[in-house]
């Protein structure tokens, strides 16, 4: 959530705020820079033809008004249609070619940061909102393409029309021109420090613009729990406060813009005047012709318009710079996980765990799992059990590789897991995960997301063995059946069978299951635990189960309690000596027993 995102603190004073991250933006237009360098002569041109304007208005008075010659004029006249259609023909193409750097740049980067993402260890989502990832690759992208499609060649070019203004204006008169230079910076003075508070007030607004995003997104998901608890007009005033901050933001900044705009113009048009003053009195005392006051009138305009857009751009530049650095940050994030092993991978080894001690990055004080050790026999199966919180959906993920141990190893045929080529390692293993997680998609997408050469025959064979075929029959489309995003539109018990389905068509080496008859009715639960002594048969299963019912026949169990194996052996040996085993099988069996109080049962009460 928002305190946990790294986003660039809303403080942040714009004046520290380097352009360098914008550098790296440069690596991305590199590949188009033919494209660059046509956009790049398109720009030079037009401002070059635009300032040329000058010299027409220049004709135009000189020799057309004050000669009173209509040839003086038609020359002004063609010679300002043949700048505007050259004007035209420059703009096309710097427009075209610039927008699509802006574009493709934005598309390579969105690609390039996505793609780094994924490989990316799990536990980063956990601090990093996703949605705050999302809008990142999308907003701050789009920020980008703007900042390339527009900004920059809208900055190159005022900056090389105040450049060409300036140097044609001293061509025109010096002394006009050096009063022009010592009255602008004056003005400069209070544009400068309005402009700087605009921009801390627009970096203050976007960052309250996400965080109504944020939270309005967090709410609409979890729209059943707030309508069940009818927290509607809690969730509704708590959303106006927000955006009532937001507007109340942007209030001050576009007061501070009006301001601004004020400001700038009034002492614009002031040194406008102040110009065709001294320069009118020249004029009429001859030291200077009208064609000159006019052109030169229009090279102030043109300077000042300049001057107005590049400071309007340095803020687009500075905001987009942060955005650079966000998304810059997303692209070199690195992986905890690092794939740097090239140990050669065997089949049906042992995996072992030896003195493992592993602890949440986000709580650094408690270790999650402590002394634990474990031997996993290849071609059987495990069962894990234990009470909620003692760790054994942490190990699962230890064995997956979405976090390495902390302390002690994790082996596989005596070789750190960490030693493999990481794909390499994850083909061995399928988890169907405690809450299954399926894709907006299809069924056979879904099935068929863990093997993607799997024919339709493999994904109904893989629906056949979950025990899924007969609730897939039943659906509208069959196997093309939509399912909703994450998987809506189906019963908790059919998600699980289209998980399990789905690691089945994997066909793993080691299996991982993480309470995958948890949601299942009595009779799916008879079939799928017909399905998985099938599956697990001659497999390396493990499995972690809260129904003991489910794992009485498992090679071994192994009791885990407060992050360690306190216990392993078979039911009945585990039954004879382990309390903690004894406790949890009483428990679960007098359930039963309240249920069916005839069936006798051989669970010890020890309660
Ligand atoms: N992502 C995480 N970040 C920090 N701590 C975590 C994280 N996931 C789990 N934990 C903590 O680690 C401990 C072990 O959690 P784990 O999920 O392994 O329990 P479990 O044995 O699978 O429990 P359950 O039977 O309820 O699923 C718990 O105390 C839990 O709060
Ligand atoms: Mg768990």
């Amino acid at each position: 959530m928002s305190e946990a995102t790294p986003t660039a603190p809303a403080t942040d004073s714009p004046q520290s705020k380097s352009l360098r991250p914008l550098r790296e933006l440069l690596g991305f237009l590199w590949p188009h820079k033919s494209r660059l360098i046509i956009a790049s002569a398109a720009l030079v041109f037009t401002a070059m033809t635009q300032l040329s304007l000058g010299y027409g208005i220049q004709v135009l008075i000189d020799q057309g008004f004050s000669n009173q010659s209509e040839e003086g004029l038609r020359r002004a006249v063609l010679f300002m249609v043949a700048v505007g259609f050259a004007m035209a023909c420059g703009s096309f193409v710097r427009f075209y070619m610039v927008s699509w750097l802006g574009e493709r740049v934005s598309a390579d980067l969105r690609r390039d940061v996505f793609n780094n993402l994924l490989t990316v260890h799990p536990g980063f989502y956990e601090k990093n909102h996703a949605g705050e990832i999302m809008s990142r690759i999308t907003t701050d992208t789009t920020l980008l393409q703007t900042l390339i499609g527009s900004s920059v060649s809208l900055a190159a070019r005022n900056a090389l029309t105040l450049v060409g203004a300036l140097i044609l204006m001293s061509l025109t008169n010096i002394k006009l021109t050096l009063i022009m230079l010592i009255g602008v910076p004056l003005t400069l003075l209070p544009v400068l420090y309005l402009g700087r508070r605009v921009r801390a007030l627009s970096t203050r607004s976007q960052t309250s613009i996400a965080n109504v995003g944020t939270r309005a997104g967090e709410v609409l998901q979890s729209i059943k729990i707030v309508q069940s608890f009818q927290r509607e007009s809690m969730e509704r005033d708590v959303f106006e406060r927000d955006v009532g901050i937001a507007f109340d933001i942007a209030k001050k900044r576009i007061q501070q813009r009006a301001w601004l705009m004020a400001c700038a113009i009034f002492l614009f048009l002031g040194g406008m005047v102040g110009m065709l003053w001294t320069g009118g009195q020249d004029v009429i005392a001859g030291r200077m012709s009208g064609g000159d006051l006019g052109a030169f009138v229009f090279y102030a305009v043109m300077l000042g318009t300049a001057f107005a857009t590049l400071s309007e751009v340095w803020g687009d530049l500075q905001r987009a710079a942060g955005a650079a650095e966000r998304l810059v940050e997303l692209l070199h994030q690195n992986s905890d996980i690092v794939d740097t092993g090239a140990a050669s991978i065997a089949d049906g080894q042992i995996l072992e765990a030896k003195d493992l001690l592993f602890t949440y990055p986000s709580r650094p004080l408690t270790p999650a799992l402590e002394h634990f050790n474990l031997r996993i026999t290849p071609g059987k199966t495990l069962a894990l059990v234990g009470p909620s919180g003692a760790g054994k959906s942490t190990i699962f993920e230890l064995l997956q590789r979405f976090h390495d141990p902390s302390g002690g190893a994790l082996t596989y045929g005596s070789v750190p897991l960490a030693d493999f080529p990481l794909q390499e390692w994850r083909a061995k293993t399928a988890l169907v995960p405690q809450a299954p997680i399926l894709f907006s998609g299809d069924i056979a997408y879904n099935i068929g997301y863990g093997n993607p050469d799997a024919s339709q025959h493999d994904i109904e064979a893989a629906a056949e063995a979950a025990y899924a075929t007969e609730f897939i029959g039943r659906l509208p489309d069959g196997y093309q059946s939509e399912i909703g995003a994450q998987g809506v539109q189906l019963s908790g018990g059919q998600r699980q069978r289209i998980a399990l389905a789905r690691a089945i068509l994997k066909n793993p080496e080691i299996l991982l299951l993480d309470e995958a008859t948890s949601a299942l009715d009595t009779e799916s639960e008879h079939y799928v635990q017909l399905a998985l002594e099938e599956l697990t048969r001659g497999r390396t299963t493990i499995i972690i189960a809260h129904r003991l019912s489910t794992i009485i026949n498992a090679d071994a169990i192994a009791v885990i309690d407060g992050g360690s194996v306190v216990d392993i052996g078979t039911h009945s040996e585990l039954l004879a000596r382990c309390h903690l085993y004894q406790r949890l099988a009483s428990m679960q069996f007098k359930e039963a027993d309240s249920i069916t109080p005839e069936e006798d049962n051989a669970a010890p009460d020890a309660a």
